[in-house]
């Protein structure tokens, strides 16, 4: 499934102050691609081995075409988020496993901070046919409204939204996993027919998976750390399990049990 493919740049899109959406070109991501799979972007030929994971956000069989949302954070992504149509990338994908889909007749809770709405986007796509919107709800955080993203888009899929920022521009004031929290408590119904998917900082999810054993919830993470090879030979991005194995990210996730590892 992983293969080496040169794509084109599509389009690229500024949708927030330093974060882009480009729409690239390849039939065999578009059609092998799952929610959670990510791919690695050489950041330009004078340095073979520089590369940047992304989560697929989106894709477009029809089309053959793809998007990922990348945030300038550094010197590689910074060059990448300067390409322009027509211009080509290296790239290796699909990488990593996917989220399990969850069981039918649960409630499904997508849970987002900041960059995380990334990979769900492409989840909640799937999941649209399978779950009537009465029965997903979407928590979305960032650090302000100037920092929230898709917000409105999400609106559009009449799932139940509910958003939170740090400081209280937008939405409830506070963590989006303390609100989280508060909201699934308030329910007062059987935890156990919750199914949870959440991608974000590393904080956050780090308080989701705490959240997940105390509560023993269905609940799967996607974690993203640095990646420096990208296919499982490095040994760079391991997390720890449970059981005191280390997995690694790339290739042994980035998706898992919120419940099975100890992120630190
Ligand atoms: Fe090299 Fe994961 S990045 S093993």
């Amino acid at each position: 499934m992983l293969a080496q493919l040169s794509c084109t740049v599509l389009s690229r899109k500024e949708l927030l102050d330093h974060i882009f959406k480009l729409t690239l070109s390849s039939s065999h991501i578009s059609r092998k691609a799952k929610p959670g799979n990510f791919v690695h972007l050489k950041v330009n030929s004078d340095a073979p081995l520089l590369r940047r994971p992304f989560s697929i956000h989106s894709v477009d069989r029809a089309r053959n075409r793809f998007e990922i949302l990348l945030k300038v954070v550094g010197k590689g992504s910074a060059v990448l988020s300067q390409k322009s149509p027509g211009e080509t990338l290296d790239l290796l994908g699909p990488i990593g496993n996917s989220f399990s889909l969850p069981p039918r007749g649960r409630e499904v809770i997508l849970v987002a901070g900041g960059m995380g709405i990334a990979p769900l986007w492409f989840l909640l796509t799937r999941l649209a046919g399978r779950f009537s919107p009465e029965d997903m709800t979407v928590f979305m955080g960032a650090k302000s409204k100037t920092e929230l993203l898709y917000a409105d888009k999400l609106k559009g899929t009449q799932a139940k939204l509910i958003v939170a920022t740090d400081d209280g521009s937008a939405g409830r004031k506070g963590l989006i996993t303390e609100v989280f929290l508060k909201e699934i408590k308030k329910r007062g119904r059987d935890l156990k027919k919750l199914a949870v998917c959440s991608c974000g900082p590393h904080k956050m999810l780090k308080s989701m998976s705490e959240i997940a054993k105390s509560l023993d919830l269905w609940c799967q993470i996607s974690l993203e750390t640095h990646m420096a090879c990208g296919v499982g030979a490095c040994w760079g991005c391991v997390v720890k399990g449970n059981d005191g194995t280390y997995k690694r990210v790339c290739v042994d996730g980035p998706v898992f049990d919120a419940r099975e590892v100890v992120l630190e």
